[in-house]
């Protein structure tokens, strides 16, 4: 069981609904998928140094995936005609979303107790920056297949959204999610809420910059957005004055080791509570909009200020999921030591060459 089925969750077809998309289907397709989706990312966790997985957040947060995980993997023995079984199934998606939902504060409070406890060398930043991105991929997919399943066959019809499907709004206003005034509405199939995460992160570090360089002035300047509409990429600009960041710190933003905002210190999990200053705004919004094939970037002029461009796929039909899958090259990934650089560091360089 070890072979993903990334879905193309977005494609008209599917987000329609014309095809056979009944609830036994989705059922079937579901209790394999989901096992080896957890499966897959479990094994990788056990990668992770022995340190960081006995901080007490690791421990609570393996138990959480290998219940899941048993619940699940119970249902491949149930017969899918019986409607009983389906019912048992939607609820065991739920019980397993809400157990989950803590796992991105939780995932990142056990790295700052290592980092606390043990210090970080690159090495180390490097395999937990490798990690996180497909541990947090995973669960952005995996949430998704769950959601899809539990709203479109709970019977009901979201009524604020009718045509919704699922989480999914086959005419995904982005003017609208961006609150922006735009004259010709632009739409995309798309999923609203990966949508909102990511202008909501690139709000907040957009107007702190703001407000941060402009403290002693009256007025501040406006954070603009543009959406645009190509034949290709559908992408959404917002740029704000807030100074800016050297060009040298701007691959140092995407880390989940990094922040210039204070540490959240004794955050309590069990509230909602939002993600500032974990510095993990940037990296987890680029991963919504990698799930579905588009990307983030950062456009900065130190001095002046920052543009984030959100690209996304502006046909359906190329909005597949990206996966992490487990191999062997996965493997590797975690068992890199640490080895020479291959390009020269000029602080660096030898001093005593002569010899
Ligand atoms: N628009 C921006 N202008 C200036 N700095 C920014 C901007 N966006 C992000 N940053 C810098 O990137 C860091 C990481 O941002 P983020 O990943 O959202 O985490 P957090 O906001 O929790 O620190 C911020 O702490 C800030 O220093
Ligand atoms: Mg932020």
């Amino acid at each position: 069981m070890t072979s993903h089925n990334p879905h193309s969750l977005l494609s008209t077809e599917q987000s329609t609904g014309s095809t056979d998309a009944c609830e036994k289907t989705s059922f079937v397709f579901l209790r394999q998928e989901l096992p080896v989706r957890l499966a897959n990312i479990m094994k990788e966790i056990n990668f992770l140094p022995d340190k960081l997985l006995g901080t007490p957040s690791l421990r609570l947060l393996t138990s959480w995936y290998s219940q899941s995980l048993l619940e699940l993997v119970e249902f491949l023995e149930e017969d899918p005609q019986d409607k009983r079984v389906l019912t048992k199934f939607a609820e065991a998606l739920v019980t397993v979303r809400n157990r989950h939902n803590d796992v991105v504060p939780t995932m990142a409070q056990g790295v700052v107790e290592y980092k606390e406890a043990f210090g970080v060398d690159p090495v180390t930043i490097q395999n937990v920056q490798y990690f996180l991105d497909r541990f947090y991929m995973s669960r952005i997919s995996t949430r998704m297949l769950m959601n899809q399943h539990t709203l479109i066959f709970d019977g009901a019809v979201n009524p604020a959204h009718p045509k919704h499907i699922g989480s999914i709004d086959p005419c995904c206003d982005v003017a609208e999610v961006v609150k922006d005034a735009l004259s010709t509405p632009l739409h995309l199939v798309y999923v609203p809420s990966h949508l909102y995460h990511m202008l909501f992160e690139l709000f907040k570090n957009a107007m702190r910059a703001t407000v941060e360089t402009h403290e002693d002035s009256l007025t501040l300047p406006p954070v603009k957005v543009r959406v645009a509409l190509g034949s290709e990429d559908l992408l959404s600009q917002m740029s704000d004055r807030g100074g800016g960041v050297p060009l040298r710190k701007i691959e140092a933003l995407f880390s989940y080791m990094y922040s210039t905002a204070p540490s959240p210190v004794n955050t309590d999990c069990s509230r909602n509570a939002p993600l500032a200053g974990f510095g993990y705004g940037l990296p987890i919004s680029r991963l919504y909009a990698k799930y579905f094939q588009g990307d983030l970037q950062l456009y900065s002029m130190e001095g002046h200020g920052t543009s984030a461009v959100i690209y996304l796929k502006a046909l359906s039909s190329e909005s597949v999921e990206r996966l992490p899958v487990f191999n062997k090259s996965a493997l590797r990934h975690y068992q890199t030591t640490t080895e020479a650089d291959d390009w020269c560091m000029p602080s660096k360089e030898p001093r005593n060459m002569g010899k």
